[in-house]
């Protein structure tokens, strides 16, 4: 099986214009949200935001935007993830790293996100990286002419696979 590396780096001004077209397209196939670009720009300076660019054999493969990294509450929230080929691998590996960037490098409690039940793939990846399904927020997305529902997962510092990161 091929390895292939997966990193993260903070992502750039100059980098919004591949996480927008990902992030468009991702949104088209009804996965994530979107923002604008003076929305993208603004969060980048923004202390409380994260926003990085997943590099898998050291080209651009995705993007990843944390919020709460400000948050009393050490409530960090995943914003957003995608990456370009899904299924390789990339994604699942690129969420460790976010969960150890959160737990480790901000010292989060708490992490979290939220995912749309029609996305089977997702969903299946926090799951076997220890996130908890803790609920549905019903009917909180109107889109296209119609409503769609989150499931709200997460995971805590306790938690194994939160202790884990810690010990890697
Ligand atoms: C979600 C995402 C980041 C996961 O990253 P990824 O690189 O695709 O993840 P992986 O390749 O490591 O794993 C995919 C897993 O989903 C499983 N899977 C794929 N389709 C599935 C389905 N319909 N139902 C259940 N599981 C499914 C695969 O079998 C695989 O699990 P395995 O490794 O145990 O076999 C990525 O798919 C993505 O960017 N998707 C589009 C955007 C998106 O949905 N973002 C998340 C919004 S909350």
């Amino acid at each position: 099986m091929l390895v292939v590396m997966v990193s993260l780096r903070k992502a750039q001004h100059a980098d919004l214009a591949f996480l927008m077209t990902l992030e468009e397209a991702n949104y088209q196939l009804g996965f994530t949200g979107r923002d604008l670009l003076e929305d993208h720009h603004a969060a980048l300076a923004d202390d409380d935001f994260g926003y990085w660019i997943i590099e898998a054999a050291g080209r651009p493969a995705g993007f990843a935007i944390l919020a709460g990294l400000a948050s009393q509450n050490r409530s960090i929230l995943i914003k957003r993830i995608a990456v370009s080929t899904p299924g390789h691998g990339h994604g699942r590996l690129a969420m460790r790293q976010l969960m150890r960037l959160a737990f480790v490098d901000y010292n989060a409690h708490r992490l979290w996100l939220d995912v749309y039940p029609e996305n089977e793939r997702a969903r299946a990846v926090y799951r076997a990286l220890g996130f908890q399904e803790e609920g549905v927020m019903r009917d909180c997305i109107f889109t296209a002419g119609a409503f769609r529902s989150l499931i709200l997962m997460s995971i805590l510092e306790h938690e194994p696979a939160a202790r884990e990161l810690r010990h890697a």
